[in-house]
């Protein structure tokens, strides 16, 4: 949950270092630092809060160095201070380290430390290992990449750790355990980052590093061991999307570009799909036709947004292929002695592929015995690499905190999965997977439809921009479309909101309502357990109680009490929440924007949550 970039080469290392630290900043944004390798003495720049606050610092005073690391923070340990910035350096301030993630026995690590005598400056974890690696380097006579691979094997935690010395300032080495790290190759020049987002501008040419992989990067190539000091051969891959999709195209924000980018991630998600014999292709799967008829129930692990997708799969694949879904949280998954085997499949979706509650969860399940599916957006992120297959979604970079186009290609992604199964299992025909693929096949021009209202929508906004509250109902599978309108409205406008079932609201919640309080629901589409007509009930409820009502509603459905109704195509009741979503998207991005919020980087929140 921190951004970590590292450059050497011919260049001057703080454009590359500054540069990607800007496409990083997502990560974590409560200070930035960067250490320049100058031969003989660091140079070293950090501040509190967001990059500006060191790119202001910095002015005409930067040496020329051709090597350096740079960091942007999400603080752990240590409050987001100057001095709990990094890069953290030794004593004598000649070795600098930057670190993502969680060292959870620096406490002892810092005691034994001050028992050798060395002096802190800061409440940080990652200043212990700054200190440590001075007194293993020397011991390594200089080498800094033995000194890190010692270090590392006294480390517990999470962590990526970035480390340059002043003697040898060409030479970067990095390590990562449970927390991403990537290496560039340049031409006369090589990248180390959190993700190729940082480097993308310079090459696409990436190396992915596994667990407890040591990298040495210096301007001519590269060197990646194990932590026994033995080669590793580079595992070259090449990214496949450009710069220019990491950047706002003109929009304001790129929550809002990300939104409106929905239509052509669902049609790129769809793509090639369903096959000429009108059978869905899933070939990412790896299961037999028999392990898939063996199935006995189906767990999805996931966090936030992912999690709400999850739910959404449970109503489907229930529906359609007739396989028991159990949705957990990963953080309390993780922890409960949960019953699963190898006749279960585990769906993992995760749009970074580096949420460490999901990670830890999905490898929880993996010593159970299950089979792990991801679903990830992130190309060779932790998660699909540590799971039996990977579904990939295909929404493009999501670079704003909020997630908008990966949930919607999640659920994309999770309809696929019941597809596929109901038809491996002879549970659905052919003919019924094609109509409903088609279905499908027609959403990214509804959402299209739905985008087209956009300035109405965020005009109806605006009139409820004093509101402290907000509640939002839904019922049957357009239930966690109203989790996930509460949690975008939480994370985005800071103020308090809650999605409910609505057929819940009479067991306690309705006491929540009071003279003007907003409630959005959302009309189930016609249901044959006459869920609509239950919902309206549910309007009537609130609305004789002084609440003020937002419909979201089938074009066509009779809606009566409500002040506003937002209109959504028409589709098939299941695939509802691939529209339903949207106009709850622009109303908490609309309320953030009123209120003056960072938008894409909402206070106290990362767009990887890689610690647990
Ligand atoms: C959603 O808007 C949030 N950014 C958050 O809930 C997110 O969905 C969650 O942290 C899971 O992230 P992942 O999909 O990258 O695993």
């Amino acid at each position: 949950m921190c951004g970590i970039v590292g450059y050497t080469g011919s260049q001057s290392a703080i454009t590359p270092l500054i540069e990607g630290l800007r496409r990083l900043e997502y990560r974590g944004y409560d200070s930035a630092g960067i250490a320049l390798g100058t031969p003989g003495r660091l140079y070293i720049e950090k501040r509190a809060g967001k990059l500006a606050n060191l790119e202001a610092a910095l002015g005409d005073s930067v040496p020329t160095a051709h090597s350096g690391i740079g960091h942007t923070r999400w603080a752990t340990h240590g409050g987001p201070t100057d001095r709990n910035a990094h890069p953290h350096v030794d004593n004598e301030g000649k070795l600098a380290v930057i670190h993502n993630g969680i060292i959870e026995n620096y406490t002892q690590l810092r005691a034994d430390l001050l028992s050798r005598g060395h002096r802190f400056e800061s409440d940080t974890d990652t200043e212990s290992v700054a200190h440590l690696l001075s007194d293993l380097r020397k011991s390594h006579n200089g080498d800094l990449a033995a000194a890190m691979r010692e270090a590392v094997k006294s480390l517990r935690g999470s962590f990526t750790l970035l480390a340059i010395h002043a003697d040898n300032p060409d030479v970067i080495v990095g390590v990562r355990r449970n927390s991403p790290l990537v290496v560039g190759l340049g031409d006369g020049e090589n990248f180390l980052a959190s993700d190729v987002a940082a480097f993308i501008d310079y090459t696409k040419r990436a190396v992915e590093l596994g667990q407890d992989e040591v990298v040495t990067i210096t301007s001519e190539g590269i060197e990646i061991t194990n932590l026994d000091g033995a080669k590793l051969a580079p595992k070259e891959y090449e990214i496949t999307w450009d710069s220019s999709a990491a950047q706002k195209g003109g929009f304001h924000h790129f929550m809002l570009k990300e939104i409106f980018e929905q239509p052509k991630a669902v049609a790129d998600t769809l793509l090639g799909r369903l096959n000429e014999r009108n059978q869905i292709v899933l070939d990412e799967l790896h299961l037999t036709k028999e392990e898939v008829q063996d199935l006995k129930k189906i767990v999805v692990l996931a966090c936030g947004t992912a999690y709400h997708a999850g739910m959404v799969a449970k109503y489907a694949i229930e529906k359609w292929a007739k396989i028991t879904v159990e949705v957990e949280l990963a953080s309390e998954f993780r922890y409960r002695d949960s019953v699963i085997d190898n006749q279960t499949l585990v769906i993992a979706i995760s749009q970074s592929g580096e949420t460490m509650d999901t990670l830890m969860a999905l490898r929880h399940a993996k010593e159970a015995g299950a089979r792990v599916l991801a679903v990830c957006n992130t190309n060779s992120s932790t998660i699909p690499r540590e799971s039996d297959a990977v579904l990939y979604t295909h929404a493009g970079p999501e670079i704003a905190v909020a997630s908008t186009k990966a949930f919607l290609t999640q659920v994309i992604a999770v309809y696929l999965i019941g597809l596929y199964l109901a038809q491996v299992r002879g549970v659905m025909s052919d003919v019924e997977v094609k109509n409903l693929f088609n279905e499908m096949v027609e959403l990214p021009g509804k959402i299209e439809q739905i985008l087209e209202t956009v300035e109405p929508l965020r005009e109806l906004t605006r009139g409820f921009a004093s509101s402290t509250s907000v509640l939002f109902l839904g019922r049957n599978v357009g239930f966690p479309v109203a989790l996930e309108g509460a949690l975008k409205l939480k994370e985005l406008a800071y103020m308090h909101a809650e999605g409910f079932a609505g057929g819940e609201l009479k067991h306690g919640p309705i006491a929540l309502i009071e003279e003007g309080t907003p409630v959005i629901a959302i009309l189930p589409i016609g249901h044959e357990h006459g869920l609509d007509e239950k919902m309206l009930s549910n309007i009537q409820e609130v609305k004789a109680r002084g609440a003020r009502i937002i419909v979201i509603a089938q074009e066509g459905a009779e809606v009566a009490g409500a002040e506003h109704i937002i209109r959504i195509p028409v589709a098939p009741a299941l695939l509802q929440p691939i529209l339903a979503t949207v106009p709850l998207q622009v109303f908490a991005y609309e309320m953030a924007v009123t209120r003056g919020n960072d938008v894409d980087q909402p206070r106290n929140l990362a767009k990887s949550v890689t610690v647990e």
